[in-house]
């Protein structure tokens, strides 16, 4: 009897010391100065990555910039290229695996890209390829992308450097080099490269939604961290109006190639699609806000429902000679319960004109909805929530709106998280594709820190294990009621 009890109370402090030692364990620091940090960011930022569009005739994307990029990375982070398995994917995308000790554990894949949309010099205060003043990183990439490569980077240089060099489960980085132009090169080919060797993932974190800032919806204070866990999908087409008659203005035909397209064009704006049933379910962000605001706000009520926008046409080339053919061109975003299918022929019969011919230019359906009850997805929002629980935030299940390559990835897993760790502020947002695109380095050290933790809180390393370092005790002001997952949640 005395024997047993003693034997449990030794297990009982085996058990707490287990505990104590594992908690210790995970104190990863970063081993390079703050100052070291920053500077190696502004140096990703000075490789001039731009993707121009294919068939833009003045600019073409020059692939040296590339390869120096890879060369950067080589020299900076010794540790990754040592311990790591680096693949060249398709010449300029790469692939790092961090092969696990347990292969029967689905791989975690921390996906971004390096490329970079062009800027107009003339129009930044600060150099576009990269500038450290008043503790700003300013450049080209700071949000899109490179912040998310080179954290990811930094994070796990970092846990090397602090001898965790086996995680338990198998840490792909995967960076494409096309996103602004559609990943067909890049993403697209990674994606491939995984289904050849069979592999699926237990979920892939992606770039997304930003934190939205307090008031970023007047009147909303707390600060939302929306994780996109659904895009839209897309139809962009061409209209054009053919008449075959006479050419000259002095001599008018009845209806005009410019007159039937413009009644086609005023039909489909002001026949907008209708908002979808019980979207807010899927997209809980819309749960804070009752139905006038999200109406009144363009942002929202964007979210409700599939958008059109009309967006370029094209007619005549004098002023007495009349065109026989106008073109115009029109792009939706198609909400989650729109398809491509719907779209096409709800704009059919609106124009009900058999003068004019739809070319379809691009599309894609709207992205299949990843779960918030995943495990993948409690590690993420626990992870944000610690390292910005001083923060009044809100991890909140959300639509992102923009499209990313995680397109390409719908088979390798069901869990798809769209997410961004930057608190910043809105007008940060605003300069993503435009001027003076920055980041403070306050909030990139938090972002490698972020990745970090992220890391070492999916249970990957056998002496650093498990969920233990996830806070157990940090208030969580989640908001999930009312949700379509509920049931199915485990
Ligand atoms: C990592 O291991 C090496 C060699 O065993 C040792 O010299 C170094 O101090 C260790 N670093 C840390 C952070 O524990
Ligand atoms: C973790 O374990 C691995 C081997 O299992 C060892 O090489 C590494 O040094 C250990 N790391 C720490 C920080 O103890
Ligand atoms: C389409 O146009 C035809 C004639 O041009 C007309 O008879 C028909 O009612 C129209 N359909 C719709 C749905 O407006």
């Amino acid at each position: 009897m005395i024997f047993k009890f003693f034997f449990i109370f030794f297990l009982i402090i085996l058990i707490i010391k287990t505990t104590e030692s594992v908690d210790s364990s995970v104190n990863v620091h970063l081993t390079k100065s703050r100052a070291e940090l920053a500077s190696s960011f502004k140096e990703s930022l000075s490789f001039k990555t731009i993707s121009f569009d294919k068939d833009d005739q003045n600019n073409k994307i020059d692939y040296s910039e590339f390869l120096r990029f890879h060369i950067f990375l080589q020299n900076k982070y010794p540790l990754i290229h040592k311990i790591l398995k680096k693949t060249v994917i398709n010449k300029y995308s790469l692939l790092f695996e961090w092969t696990g000790s347990d292969k029967t554990l689905k791989p975690l894949l921390l996906n971004s890209h390096y490329d970079v949309v062009p800027v107009v010099d003339s129009e930044w205060a600060f150099n576009p390829w990269g500038e450290i003043r008043n503790d700003n990183i300013y450049g080209r990439g700071t949000i899109d992308n490179k912040v998310v490569l080179m954290a990811t980077m930094e994070s796990i240089e970092a846990i090397l450097a602090n001898n965790y060099t086996q995680p338990i489960r198998t840490i792909y980085l995967c960076f494409g080099h096309d996103e602004e132009i559609g990943g067909l090169d890049g993403h697209r080919m990674i994606a491939k490269h995984f289904r050849e060797i069979s592999v699926k993932a237990e979920a892939i974190f992606d770039e997304g939604c930003p934190f939205l800032a307090s008031n970023f919806i007047q009147g909303f204070e707390d600060i939302i961290a929306g994780v996109g866990v659904f895009e839209k999908g897309y139809l962009f087409y061409k209209l054009t109006s053919r008449i075959n008659t006479f050419t000259h203005s002095a001599i008018p035909p009845q209806e005009s190639a410019i007159g039937i397209l413009s009644k086609a064009l005023s039909k489909i704006e002001s026949n907008p699609f209708a908002p979808v049933e019980n979207i807010e379910k899927k997209n809980q962000l819309l749960q804070f806000f009752n139905g006038e605001t999200i109406k009144s706000n363009p942002f929202l009520n964007s979210m409700t429902k599939t958008t059109t926008a009309l967006s370029m046409v094209q007619a005549g080339t004098k002023p007495n000679v009349i065109p026989t053919t106008a073109s115009a061109w029109v792009s939706h975003r198609i909400i989650n319960g729109n398809s491509i299918e719907f779209v096409k022929s709800r704009i059919l019969d609106l124009i009900n004109d058999t003068r004019i011919t739809m070319e379809i230019e691009a599309f894609l359906e709207p992205s299949p909805i990843s779960s918030p009850f995943t495990t993948a997805y409690q590690i993420l929002k626990q992870t944000i929530y610690q390292q910005f629980g001083g923060y009044n935030v809100k991890v909140v299940p959300t639509q992102l709106m923009a499209n990313t390559d995680t397109r390409h990835y719908w088979d390798i897993t069901d869990n798809i998280y769209r997410f961004i760790p930057i608190v910043g502020n809105f007008m940060d947002f605003v300069s993503i594709h435009g001027n003076n695109e920055k980041i403070s380095i306050d909030d990139y050290i938090k972002t490698i820190h972020f990745y970090k933790k992220l890391i070492l809180n999916f249970q990957p390393f056998s002496n650093a294990s498990s969920s233990n370092h996830i806070n157990k005790n940090l208030k969580i002001n989640d908001y999930c009621p009312n949700s379509i997952y509920s049931n199915n949640k485990s």
